[in-house]
């Protein structure tokens, strides 16, 4: 059976992603937390294909071939999308960095994305792969005080979304997805600021957007709509990154 693999699958941008893909795609859903995950699953419960759930740390990325191939194999698995959702939020200043945590959000937010694409061009998987979608940032693009790392791994992830799409074509395509801010676990305490919250009211043109914005992006690229895109930076953003005003 083929599947679309969402790693980050078990809250926020991933979770919906999971919801929008459901009813078209077999999914497997990569995330930490089984109860996270299980709540994607009641999510999509009644109205989804086959789903399958990787519970796996990112983290550890030595592991990480050995154990979605284990899993691939013993549930008889192939790969046709992979969306990289997972991803590791720092905000510190660049003085206070140092290479065990560096190395922790690259592994998360970057590594693991590379193990597991190396993963899937093997022999057994690579003609069934259609689909790479990261979930970058708008942040890889411009620069926030104490973001530093995060911007640093998405930018990484964009520089990797554009020579892969290049090596891989014409079978596969290969884009990133750079969502503005949007309201999830990884934003909350932002989102809670009522002072933050007017600031992105001012600063988004198109207002404040949600999850389904991202996902509805994810579902286009995965669909032949998208047949002839590949090797691109998606902004999501509501018009946050053009926007000039200063009021
Ligand atoms: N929210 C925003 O404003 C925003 C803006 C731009 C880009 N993004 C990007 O969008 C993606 C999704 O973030 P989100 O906003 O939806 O936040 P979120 O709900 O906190 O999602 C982050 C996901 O990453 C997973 N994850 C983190 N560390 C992991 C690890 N070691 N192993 C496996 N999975 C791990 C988490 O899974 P578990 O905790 O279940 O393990 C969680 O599902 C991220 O890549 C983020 O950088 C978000």
């Amino acid at each position: 059976m083929t599947c679309t693999l969402i790693t980050g699958a078990g809250s926020g941008i991933g979770q919906q992603i999971a919801v929008e893909l459901c009813g078209s795609r077999n999914l497997i859903l990569c995330g930490r937390s089984a109860d996270r995950l299980e709540e994607t699953l009641r999510l999509v419960h009644g109205k989804s294909k086959q789903i399958y759930i990787w519970e796996y740390d990112l983290e550890l990325v030595e592991g990480i071939k050995a154990s979605l191939e284990a899993f691939l194999t013993a549930n008889n698995l192939f790969v046709d999308g992979f969306i990289h959702c997972a991803g590791k939020m720092s905000v510190l200043h660049m003085r206070m960095a140092d290479y065990k945590n560096t190395l922790k959000i690259f592994n998360v937010n970057v590594f693991s994305a590379t193990e597991i694409v190396a993963l899937l061009l093997k022999k057994r998987n690579k003609e069934h792969l259609k689909n790479i979608v990261f979930i970058s940032a708008i942040l890889a693009q411009f620069g926030a005080k104490g973001h530093n790392l995060y911007s640093a791994t998405k930018a990484a992830l964009n520089g990797l979304m554009r020579s892969l799409a290049v090596e891989l074509a014409p079978e596969i395509r290969v884009n990133s997805v750079l969502p503005g801010g949007i309201r999830t676990p990884m934003s909350e305490a932002a989102f809670k600021d009522p002072v933050i919250v007017e600031k992105f009211r001012a600063e988004y043109p198109l207002g404040i957007g949600d999850t389904q914005d991202i996902a509805d992006m994810v579902y286009f690229l995965l669909s032949d709509k998208a047949k002839w895109i590949t090797g691109q930076e998606m902004v999501v953003d509501g018009g946050r990154t053009i926007n000039m005003s200063h009021k």
